[in-house]
């Protein structure tokens, strides 16, 4: 049993993560900036604030807190706090541990795949590969960063490069289940790097539980899905109308500005480093969109 400091433990990915450490006998902490519940404790990144009782014989540090790549317009002031809330929050803990001589077993972060980069290619990309030089590629490095110092004191680091992740309790998914996205959007040919949410959460635990499980993977599952395609799936699983035409770029980015390069660029991603130390339960998309819509 390892006690473990769960940050943006409120969210999406978070709270199913909360459910399945406490299932396999673990103690979960969780750092918010509104704590609701007994176990949860303060912090305020902008005030170099966390409660020193969160941080009490802490065995592992699960880093999920940012603020919501495509909830907002990517306004500059927007994008800076996309960042910070990732990297000036990872630094922070950084800075408590050692204050606090918190013995960590692991730090074990969140990242995107965007680290590839917002474009469209026929590359599968792996873990080794060179980042790109768009904006989320930006905010996936500075966030790498921020966690990799961890292992400047010898303490293991695991990135999960993350897809989309699909669950039935909101997320990407509840987004495109509206008329707008239920169509091929730009070309449909970009690439949609998905993976269900329990597998997402079970890799988080064999992070805590399995110590050979460090380093930077792609969390995403193997088959590889473009937009048009994985549209026309969401449609038949659902059983609604998928508009024949696509919805051209222009209305994208008059809807959401810049960020709409998240939706109409997209690579392949390599899961055969991943898939060396984890088993997927949802390796197809049918199956995942069923398990959720079921
Ligand atoms: N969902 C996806 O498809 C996906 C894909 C790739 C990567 N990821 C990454 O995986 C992580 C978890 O994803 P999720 O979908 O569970 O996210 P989420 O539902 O948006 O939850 C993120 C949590 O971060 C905290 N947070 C939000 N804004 C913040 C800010 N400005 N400063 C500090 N903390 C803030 C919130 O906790 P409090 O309100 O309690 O403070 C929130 O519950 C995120 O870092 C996300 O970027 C997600």
């Amino acid at each position: 049993m390892a006690k473990i400091l769960l940050t943006g433990g409120t969210g999406l990915v978070g709270t199913l993560l909360e459910q399945k450490l406490k299932k396999n006998n673990h103690e979960v902490i969780i750092l918010s900036r509104n704590p609701k519940k007994k176990h949860h404790f303060k912090w305020d990144v902008k005030n170099n604030y966390v409660d020193p009782k969160a941080l009490e014989n802490t065995d592992f540090i699960i880093h999920l807190a940012g603020a919501g790549i495509a909830d907002k317009k990517w306004t500059n002031k927007r994008k800076q706090e996309l960042i910070d809330s990732r990297v000036l929050s990872a630094n922070l803990l950084y800075q408590k541990i050692k204050e606090y001589n918190t013995s960590l077993k692991g730090f074990i972060s969140s990242s995107g795949i965007g680290y590839y980069g917002a474009i469209t290619s026929e590359t599968i990309f792996k873990e080794e590969d060179q980042p790109a030089k768009d904006f989320i590629a930006k905010i996936c490095i500075e966030w790498e960063n921020a966690a990799n110092q961890f292992s400047k004191d010898n303490i293991p680091v695991t990135i999960l490069r993350t897809g989309v992740v699909l669950s039935k309790d909101g997320g990407a998914l509840k987004k495109m289940n509206t008329p707008l996205f239920l169509s091929a959007l730009g070309k449909g040919d970009q690439y949609i790097p998905w993976i269900h949410i329990e597998d997402l959460c079970d890799m988080y635990v064999k992070a805590v539980e399995d110590q050979s499980f460090n380093g930077i993977f792609n969390a995403v599952a193997p088959e590889h899905q473009t937009n048009s395609s994985f549209t026309k799936t969401l449609g038949k699983v659902l059983k609604k109308f998928v508009t024949p035409f696509n919805v051209p770029k222009f209305v994208l980015q008059l809807v959401v500005g810049e960020l709409a390069v998240i939706v109409l660029q997209g690579s392949r991603v390599s899961t055969e480093k991943i898939k060396k130390y984890f088993s997927f339960k949802y390796k197809e998309l049918t199956k995942a969109l069923e398990e959720i819509y079921q």
